[in-house]
């Protein structure tokens, strides 16, 4: 099982919870709610950070809570030491404090690791019973736990408005019973190896994409582009919009990702279009889909189920020849590489918007600081140059072919440029920063 987006999933019968990995897991509940026993039947011992482990490192006594302050400066360090290296962590605390909470989700934020909050369910009177029973540690006793159960009353409201990227609650059935799998992000395509050619923003250049996949040797069979030696096409996303035959080149590109032909990974314009489609009104006027109500009514829904199938599930970047190339259309930072959060899904898809000192908006020049080893190809920003630029190990392909400039594609890994040029200036190159 893959997961594209962040989300981990309970199965069915809820036997089996898949979590996708880099990420961060916060254990929440009082004690005796089963959070030790969990971490440490599902996880690898280096993986789990213990609240209880690191007292008694430090004094001897997992119950010492005048060692507080620095068992939880040593965890908040460790959390963020195996960030830096990319392991998924496991927090197991109780972590009923807000301010224990906010810490380690500005740990995680600042390493851009998705922070799945897990809350361990369990009766009051079963902890107290579990809590009393037990020799080591020693018990805490019924009042702290009544205390415990206050504050977990009040997260279990709260949680869902505090920045996690997910947040499920596990009762004492689920957590005794259930295997967690860690299951890999389908950003990773490390068999994906090429060779490939990867397209820039195409915005509805129908004419001059056949024209370049022509030039680039595929050749049409049973309607579908393919190329005699078995290249790839990636598509940088950002099909539509703003050019003349949006229809037409959502069905090229359908026809060749569903034949294996290409990849593709989606821009704003492709995820605004979907989301168009899922609710009309929540796109905003700078995402141009005014062509769609131009459609005939057969059109409008072959034009929706296109671009669903697109979209839906496509990754927000991809990680491809062993870790040596990176495709995502807005480009991506080099610590992102590997993880999947709402902001870095934001960040492939539109880039980052700056304000300047004097209160202008800009565009985010990632690919300025970009210091990571994979080579980015992206898109996004039309560039005016006669070729594709290449920057720090990153090369933008978007050659502002809507605007009368060019359609580009990168042969990779030969590293060679293939163009054609615009046959109109569909619209007008916008004056401004973002
Ligand atoms: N236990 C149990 N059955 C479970 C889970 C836990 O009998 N399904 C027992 C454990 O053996 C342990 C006690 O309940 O003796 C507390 O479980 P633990 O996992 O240590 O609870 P925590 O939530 O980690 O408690 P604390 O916050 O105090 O560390
Ligand atoms: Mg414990």
């Amino acid at each position: 099982m893959e997961l594209s987006l962040y989300q981990a999933q309970l199965s069915a019968n809820h036997t089996h919870l898949f979590i996708p990995c880099p990420t961060v897991i916060i254990l929440c509940g009082p004690s005796g709610s089963g959070k030790s026993t969990f971490a440490t039947r599902n996880f690898p011992a280096t993986w789990i950070l213990s609240s209880d482990k690191l007292r008694g490192l430090i004094s001897d006594n997992e119950r010492n809570q005048e060692s507080n302050k620095d068992t939880f400066d040593l965890l908040y360090n460790l959390l963020d030491t195996r960030l830096r290296y990319k392991r998924t962590t496991i927090v197991d605390s109780t972590a009923l404090r807000v301010q224990t909470r906010r810490k380690l989700l500005q740990i995680a934020h600042r390493h851009d690791f998705a922070v799945l909050l897990l809350l361990i369910d369990a009766p009051e009177k079963l902890c107290r019973e579990r809590d009393a029973a037990r020799i080591d540690p020693p018990p805490v006793g019924a009042k702290v736990v009544a205390e415990q159960f206050k504050l977990y009353w009040e997260i279990e409201k709260t949680a869902q408005k505090e920045g996690f990227e997910q947040v499920i609650k596990l009762n004492q059935h689920e957590i005794s019973n259930l295997q967690v799998e860690i299951v890999p992000l389908s950003l990773e395509k490390p068999e994906q190896r090429g060779p490939f050619d990867i397209i820039g923003d195409i915005h509805g250049c129908y004419d001059e994409l056949c024209e370049l996949l022509n030039k680039l040797g595929y050749q049409l069979e049973n309607g579908v582009y393919q190329h005699p030696l078995g290249r790839r096409t990636i598509f940088l996303g950002d099909l539509i919009n703003r050019g003349p035959k949006n229809l037409e080149v959502l069905r090229l590109v359908s026809a060749m990702v569903k034949t294996d032909n290409a990849l593709f990974t989606p821009g704003n314009h492709c995820y605004a279009l979907y989301k168009y489609f899922q609710q009309p009104d929540s796109v905003d006027s700078n995402n141009t889909c005014e062509w769609i109500e131009r459609l005939s009514a057969k059109e409008y829904v072959e034009a929706s189920e296109l671009i669903n199938a697109l979209v839906k599930d496509a990754p927000p970047y991809m990680i491809l020849n062993r870790n040596k190339l990176v495709v995502a259309h807005a480009g991506i930072e080099d610590h992102m590489i590997g993880k999947l959060t709402t902001r870095i899904f934001n960040f492939c898809l539109n880039g980052e918007i700056l304000i300047t000192p004097e209160g202008n908006k800009q565009r985010k020049n990632w690919a300025e600081n970009y210091r990571g080893k994979p080579l980015v190809a992206y898109g996004h920003t039309p560039t005016t140059k006669l070729l594709p630029e290449f920057r720090n190990n990153t090369v933008n392909l978007d050659q502002g072919c809507v605007y009368g400039g060019r359609l580009s594609a990168m042969r990779y890994p030969e590293m060679e440029f293939i163009q054609v040029n615009a046959h109109a200036a569909y619209v007008e190159r916008k004056k401004r920063g973002v």
